[in-house]
């Protein structure tokens, strides 16, 4: 008996694509992505996520001016011991149409896409993020409780906490829970988004195709609950909180957020040997030097 083994990996997309025109003039010559949380690029937050999930193979798009920016902040990937890849969104037609674009990279396996300026921080993150990426079939979403739900997705629950719906920024919105922007799914993704058609607003909706897998009965809605955050960085108000949030915890705890040097050298992906190395040009900043002192740790 012959068997074919086709083995499934998950793959990940950071959508760092869209114009920023809420953070204009900031984002009128500089990518929103590349601009500063605190002390480090935004995208190394929601790359250091993804890596967290344990995810190696991730695809980068963004707009065709600043593919060579991020090339120049990331590699290939290698020296995290990960892999990097481009792809050019030409036009931001909606954050589903990045399992369009991403076909090719994703050659039929899971996909956990992360958007660019989402920015996730908690005890339990790391645990609730590989859970999620060892399911093999079907989607998960998460939700988070927010003040101004209207701005997101929002869930809608039945009374005994089931999602009903998802509703795309509703100016009635039926709960205080937003949709995050981090979306776990299986390999029928780019099939999904290929079935999708543009919205009233003309973009390809990431909860049109998450209320494709809830019709299908796939989908799975978990909280990030109380000791967690989440910001979405792409106001004036948004970033400076985020900036504000982790200078506040990486000034008391002396651990730093969203270094994927860490989660490389945590993950075992690279050596302390390695670790010393990418440390060495960075020794006049902060950054540099925590990067060092880590190299001459044991792992905990
Ligand atoms: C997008 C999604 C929305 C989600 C949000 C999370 O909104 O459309 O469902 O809640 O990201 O950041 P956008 O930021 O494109 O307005």
């Amino acid at each position: 008996l012959y068997l074919d083994l086709i083995i499934i990996v998950r793959k990940g997309i950071i959508l760092a694509g869209g114009t920023g025109s809420r953070l204009n003039p900031i984002t009128n010559s500089v990518s929103k992505q590349l601009l500063p949380v605190y002390n480090k690029p935004m995208i190394y937050y929601p790359l250091s996520t993804l890596m967290l999930a344990g995810i190696r193979d991730i695809l980068i798009i963004c707009n065709p001016k600043d593919k060579s920016l991020f090339q120049q902040l990331l590699l290939d990937g290698k020296q995290l011991g990960i892999n990097i890849s481009f792809e050019i969104q030409n036009e931001p037609n909606g954050i589903a149409q990045a399992f369009i674009i991403g076909e090719d990279f994703l050659e039929g396996n899971s996909a956990t896409l992360i958007l660019g300026d989402n920015l996730f921080y908690g005890n339990d993150l790391s645990d609730k993020l590989k859970k999620a990426s060892e399911k093999e079939r079907g989607a998960t979403l998460f939700g988070f409780q927010v003040n101004d739900p209207g701005r997101y997705g929002v869930l809608e629950f039945s009374s005994d906490n089931i999602i009903l719906n998802i509703e795309e920024k509703p100016i009635k919105p039926k709960s205080n829970y937003a949709v995050t922007g981090i979306y776990f799914y299986d390999c029928k993704v780019v099939e999904y988004a290929k079935s999708l058609k543009k919205s009233r607003r003309g973009e390809y909706e990431i909860t049109d195709l998450n209320n494709i897998y809830l019709n299908n009965g796939s989908l799975t809605g978990e909280i990030f609950g109380r000791g967690s955050a989440w910001f979405d960085t792409g106001t004036y108000d948004s970033l400076l909180e985020a900036s504000n949030f982790i200078y506040t915890l990486e000034k008391r705890q002396s651990l730093k957020i969203g270094i994927p040097e860490e989660v490389a050298w945590r993950k075992g992906w690279i050596s302390n040997k390695d670790l010393k190395r990418l440390s060495k040009p960075l020794m006049n900043s902060s950054y540099g030097k925590y990067l060092f002192a880590l190299s001459n740790e044991n792992k905990i």
